[in-house]
């Protein structure tokens, strides 16, 4: 029996520039915990994925790709690929998940080649299926991809994770009505429809009982002799190798050369893929504010803004870019000088030593996503704390939030309060950090990614059971 993991990213990305080849790990969440998991499962994991490189690439380099698990990448049209990610997927989906219905670019064009690739995709996994596997389909792009297995299979096991909110009825009603059936028919393929929060699940069964008409019973959905539970599953992260990352040699070079730059300042630090529901530009106006509200900080305190590149061919956000960066400008314009940068911004992705490096070296990291499936980089940085200091201030919209209670949390639209806590954080006492960060991490190292997958994943077997249809 080996699992069929499904996203449309696969987690590993291979790029040629000046004929020179690299293979670098895919930005994001999905990726982190997928890949996690794969490192240090036993299970027959094969991955399947749309591919961001061409079939001669994949041919010269797939011997390089980690041997933990099979790659089965799927090659898509250029144009179909477009209006399934671009549009459909990242200008309507992602958009309306995230309550921005004002960002949805809807055609109809985008939608039917958003059908067209779960068809393909749902083909692909039909040539490699085996009786017993299990399918695990991940995230937004793959809606529809349920129900088109379950027709191939109607005895396969089939789990469904959605990596982002899932919208209340009110947002979720602005799509056309053959794309809101397509979309909860599709999940409703699944055994297992699973979300980050119960909030998520609650709008799913709600959106279900009004536009299908069909009732639920205790999160249980029931077609003929085809059952689907809903539940809630709280993504994670490997807590061990955070945590343990804080003593490797290059992590401590990192650190020590950071903490040299920026010795008699206290660092706040974050870290978003390029996206409007991170944030960033509400994160900005906070510093700001704080700076002027609390001039006693000034030439104390340095923010490192680091933001992954990510869909930059949507026009939303390359915007989003432009004002971000007019914003650090302007804030180094107007409250620095000579001798201090206020806000140090990086747009490039960093390793994973580096990433450590920031995150023990940061007195605050500040999460400010305005809407936010999970945010895995509240978890990581609270892990990562081996030294049990430095404090995390998180945005109540994001769903770590309803798990880190430690955490300071704020409104990112609350600009005047946000730079309050941040004046909260960079105060408080070596005490109070330890005693929250000790908390997280007790409950982190007990709910880590491999929890969080051999629990989704058996309860998927669970729920299949109910199937009257069930092997
Ligand atoms: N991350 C990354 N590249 C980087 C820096 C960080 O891929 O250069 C990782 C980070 O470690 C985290 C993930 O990206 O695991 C971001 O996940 P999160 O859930 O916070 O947000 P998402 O990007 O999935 O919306
Ligand atoms: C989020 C989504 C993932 C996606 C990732 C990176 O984490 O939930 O499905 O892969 O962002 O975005 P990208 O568009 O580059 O795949």
């Amino acid at each position: 029996m080996k699992i069929i993991t499904v996203s449309y990213r696969l987690p590993l990305s291979i790029k040629t520039q000046n004929r020179k080849t690299t293979i670098t790990q895919s930005a994001g969440g999905l990726a982190t915990a997928i890949l996690s998991y794969s490192e240090k499962s036993e299970a027959d994991l094969t991955w399947v994925g749309v591919a961001d490189f061409e079939e001669n690439t994949w041919e010269k380099n797939k011997d390089s790709f980690p041997k933990t698990f099979d790659v089965e990448p799927v090659f898509l049209d250029k144009k179909l690929n477009k209006n399934f990610y671009n549009i459909f997927s990242n200008s309507v989906l992602w958009a309306l998940f995230h309550y921005f219905p004002s960002f949805v670019e809807y055609n109809d064009e985008a939608f039917e080649a958003y059908v067209a690739a779960n068809a393909i995709v749902a083909q692909k996994i039909n040539e490699i299926y085996e009786p017993g596997d299990i399918v695990w389909i991940h995230d937004y792009h793959f809606l529809g991809l349920a129900k088109l297995v379950r027709e191939y299979h109607p005895d396969a096991k089939i789990g469904f994770f959605l990596h982002i909110p899932f919208p209340n009825f009110e947002i979720f009603r602005i799509l056309p009505n053959k794309a809101k059936r397509y979309i909860l028919e599709g999940i409703l393929g699944a055994n297992l429809a699973g979300f980050h929060t119960w909030d998520n699940a609650i709008h799913f069964t709600e959106c279900v009982e009004k536009i299908l008409g069909l009732p639920q019973r205790s999160f249980l959905f029931s077609q003929d002799s085809h059952h689907t539970k809903v539940g809630s599953f709280p993504i994670s992260i490997d807590f061990d190798k955070f945590y343990d990352a804080y003593n490797r040699d290059n992590v401590v070079a990192l650190r020590d050369e950071i903490n040299g730059l920026y010795q008699d300042k206290k660092i706040i630090f974050s870290v978003d893929r390029l996206d409007y529901t991170k944030g960033i530009n509400n994160r900005l106006y906070a510093f700001e504010r704080f700076l002027e509200k609390y001039p006693e900080w000034k030439e104390k305190v340095v923010f490192l803004l680091v933001i992954v590149p990510s869909r930059e061919e949507i026009g939303k956000y390359g915007e989003r870019k432009k004002i971000i960066e007019l914003n650090v400008g302007r804030i180094n314009g107007a409250m620095g000088n000579y001798k201090w940068t206020p806000v140090v911004y990086q747009y490039q992705a960093v390793d994973f030593d580096r990433l450590i490096a920031l995150y023990t070296s940061a007195h605050v990291a500040l999460i400010s996503p305005v809407r936010d499936g999970m945010n895995l980089v509240a978890k990581e940085y609270v892990a990562s704390r081996q030294d049990k200091r430095g404090v995390l201030i998180l945005s109540s919209m994001a769903g770590a939030a309803k798990e880190l209670q430690e955490a300071i949390t704020i409104n990112p639209f609350d600009t005047e309060l946000t730079g309050d806590k941040i004046a909260l954080a960079l105060n408080m006492s070596e005490e109070e950090q330890e005693r929250r960060m000790e908390r997280m991490q007790k409950y982190l190292k007990k709910h880590d990614v491999f929890k969080w997958a051999t629990h989704f994943l058996s309860e998927t077997e669970a729920a299949h059971k109910q199937d009257t249809n069930a092997v």
